[in-house]
């Protein structure tokens, strides 16, 4: 009678990679969570797709960041790395990378900054060509999640310009302006160094708006589209779901599941209940696929 399911195929379990060897930082607000070299991604990859989990999203924490966020679009970058050595060892293993400029650029803006100010259009190139380096190092899937105008469309024009017509973009469609983000800033040491990111992020207090943001990255030729925050954002995951007929995403991001292991560590929560709530709530609301730092605990849980 169960209307709802979850399965391991739901998840996409997101890592942070940064450079060095042998490198396993514990993310301090986000436990069971780390920042990991080269190496250790492929070790842990390994582990993931051992429990059955079929998908990856990469994040990047470059040994340098500057004004224009070179990192990101360098082919020797951390995450071009990670995505040939996960390729190279565990092939089945479906690697998306997340395409930003925040964690490569030293301002923290998901985009280019001038006098102060994020600006769109010369953001739209170098996300472009931070997409094609990813297709070209191997990866599956890319996933922007920047929030600058056009950019899907950008990066769909260059992708199939380079050859790579047939990677898919998973957008992040209807991104929110969160302070649940928190946690993630500290583990992507992406935090702004000035400002805020409400220029280019959606207002909390909006929900038909995302509906806007949806069909213009689909009309743009997004693949599936995102929402993110998920937990604060069920009702917007519905409404995407019943409007458009395309694979849904949500991010069941750092300050949720932060939240759930620091009231686990109290022992206020039974902490296993509440996340396996949680996720089938996502579920339920309308997501087809959950990016989700529970997914090895979860799925460890559907399993046995
Ligand atoms: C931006 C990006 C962010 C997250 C994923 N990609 C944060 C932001 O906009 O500052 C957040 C993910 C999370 O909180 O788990 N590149």
């Amino acid at each position: 009678m169960r209307e709802t399911s979850l399965s391991p195929d739901n998840f996409i379990h997101p890592l942070f990679v940064t450079f060095g060897k042998g490198v396993r930082k514990e993310i301090p607000s986000m436990p069971g969570c780390y920042q990991e070299s080269v190496d250790r991604i492929v070790r842990h990859a390994k582990e993931i797709s051992s429990l059955g989990i079929p998908a990856i999203i990469l994040f990047g924490i470059p040994e340098h960041k500057d004004e224009k966020g070179s990192g990101a679009y360098d082919d020797h970058g951390v995450v071009q790395q990670a995505i040939r050595a996960v390729k190279n060892v565990v092939p089945d293993m479906f690697v998306i990378t997340d395409v930003c400029l925040c964690e490569y650029t030293s301002h923290g803006h998901c985009g280019v900054v001038k006098n102060g100010a994020v600006l769109n259009d010369p953001s739209l190139e170098l996300l472009a060509k931070e997409a094609v380096s990813h297709a070209r190092a191997g990866a599956d899937m890319v996933a922007p999640s920047d929030m600058m105008d056009g950019r899907v469309d950008a990066i769909r024009t260059a992708l199939d310009e380079e050859g790579f017509a047939d990677i898919p973009i998973m957008s992040y469609a209807a991104k929110y302006a969160s302070a649940f983000y928190g946690p993630f800033r500290e583990a992507a040491e992406s935090t702004p160094q000035f400002g805020d990111r409400r220029a280019y992020q959606m207002d909390p207090a909006n929900r038909r708006e995302a509906l806007k943001e949806v069909a213009l990255d689909i009309e743009e030729g997004a693949d599936i589209v995102m929402v993110k925050p998920a937990l604060a954002y069920l009702d917007v995951i519905a409404d995407v779901k019943a409007a458009f007929d395309v694979p849904v995403a949500a991010y069941n991001v750092s300050g949720e599941y932060s939240l759930v292991k620091a009231a686990g560590k109290l022992g206020w929560i039974d902490e296993q209940r509440v996340m396996m709530e949680i996720l089938t709530s996502i579920r339920r609301a309308g997501a087809d696929l959950i990016l989700t730092y529970f997914a090895k605990e979860a799925v460890k849980i559907l399993t046995t």
